[in-house]
């Protein structure tokens, strides 16, 4: 397919209430391209969380896009990211996913870096002949246009012509800081993690992390399950998720933010059976009372376009990684307090198994649903997705009570009953899609 110009493939049109997105975005090879140099390599990428690198010579190493890229704390504290590949032959330096090196010796040849990427060693250099000009050039790891933290989370640009990462990041920081924020000496990962992929394209799970409409329908043998224990049917007394339909009548919302990132939250309908809701006190003693209540509700926040961070049973933060157009692979984290009491992260942990772990009762479900989605969307019809349209009627621009509640300026809001179940929280993600393939049609 010729590439016409990016809003060719979304219709955009909120005074008509039309938003339409073409089912090529999720199946064209070219388009995907595309994406990859303009979106996944054209700009602010979630690398690692900063306690993942936190003792002098932690690495990282991960992707972006699909650069390897390594993130390292030197011997004196600070952070560098740098691209994995070796100064004289281009071997790739690092090949496992995290680890402590002072030292970073290549298998080829045998150069050597430091923490920081500075050049150690060049093997046998006395005897090598070089000529004076060899130092014209540095011989250090080659470092990423940008890297930059926020609460905690790093991300990369390889393109240096962007703004701030808190620019970036917007209003959807504050999303992040109830998150990053709830534990009084800051987040950890429960040891392990989930990395897998499925046969579908990145976007599929970029709005279905955010899709309230599909957990009664795709997750049923979960509300089953819960049903079941909940009448006494079940003798499993360690997990205790909530129920799904239970929340239809609780109040919930999205926000749509700049540069394609949105949330969804609602009210939860059991809040003694989160993790959270056993710490609420300091937690509300520090926060404040409004940022508590905001900590105890249903939140799935996307920051486009790789990094998801859920918080629902439990809380999870998750990455997506696009390697074709047709498969994405994914790790996932269980995120808890450090310090957290032991009764309160076994719960988190049990809750984490039941719902969101590879494992568990929901995201078999979901990467199932994306592969049907995948096979469906590339019978190739010219057509255009309805998914967009789904709480338009009730979508402001600008902020609600519940934006001004936290000092935001959303693009639009949404706020009604939970079961409205929107799918307006999708448009900033197409929007800023349009906006990084505008203006490069071939
Ligand atoms: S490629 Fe790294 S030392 Fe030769
Ligand atoms: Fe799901």
């Amino acid at each position: 397919m010729r590439f016409r110009d990016a809003a060719h493939y979304v219709r955009d049109d909120p005074d008509r209430g039309v938003f339409r997105v073409h089912r090529d975005l999720f199946s064209d090879e070219a388009l995907f391209e595309l994406e990859l140099q303009h979106i996944f390599e054209g700009g602010w990428v979630y690398v690692c969380a900063e306690f993942q690198v936190a003792r002098p010579n932690d690495f990282y190493c991960t992707k972006v896009g699909r650069r390897s890229v390594i993130v390292s704390r030197d011997e004196g504290g600070k952070l560098h990211c740098f691209y994995n590949t070796c100064r004289h032959r281009g071997a790739t330096i690092c090949h496992v996913e995290r680890g402590n090196k002072k030292y970073h010796v290549c298998d080829y040849h045998g150069w050597t870096y430091d923490s920081s990427g500075r050049n150690f060693d060049i093997k046998d250099r006395k005897e090598g002949a070089y000529p004076d000009s060899f130092d014209d050039c540095d011989h250090d790891l080659i470092p990423v246009a940008k890297f930059e933290g926020y609460a905690g989370l790093l991300f990369v640009s390889l393109k240096a012509d962007v703004a701030s990462l808190e620019d970036y990041l917007g209003d959807a920081r504050t999303f992040i800081d109830l998150a990053m924020k709830q534990g009084p000496d800051g987040m950890e990962f429960v040891p392990g993690r989930t990395n897998y992929t499925f046969n579908g394209n990145w976007k599929l799970q970029i709005d279905n992390g955010m899709d309230a409409y599909h957990l009664t329908s795709t997750h049923r043998s979960f509300v089953n399950t819960i049903n079941r224990r909940e009448a006494g049917q079940s003798s499993n007394q360690q997990a205790n998720s909530q129920n799904i339909p239970s929340r239809f009548a609780l109040e919930s919302g999205m926000f749509n933010f700049e540069n394609g990132h949105a949330v969804i939250w609602s009210d939860q309908p059991d809040l003694e059976k989160l993790p959270l809701f056993g710490a609420i006190d300091e937690v509300r003693a520090r926060v404040g009372k409004i940022r508590a209540k905001w900590m105890l509700r249903g939140c799935n926040l996307t920051i486009f376009p790789n990094l998801q961070i859920a918080d629902s049973t439990s809380l999870i933060l998750r990455t997506i990684l696009p390697l074709a157009v047709d498969r994405t692979e994914m790790t996932m984290y269980s995120m808890a307090p450090v310090g957290e009491a032991l009764e309160l992260r076994t719960r988190r942990i049990r809750q984490h198994e039941d719902f969101f772990n590879i494992t568990g009762m929901a995201t078999p479900d979901d990467t199932v649903i994306y592969e049907d989605c995948q096979n469906g969307l590339s019978v190739g019809a010219d057509d255009w997705l309805q998914c967009f349209e789904r709480g338009m009627a009730a979508l402001k621009p600008g902020a609600d009570a519940h934006a001004r509640e936290l000092g935001l300026s959303p693009v639009a809001s949404m706020s009604g009953r939970y079961a409205v179940q929107n799918e307006v929280c999708y448009h900033s993600a197409y929007r800023e899609w349009v906006r990084r393939l505008s203006g490069i049609a071939a």
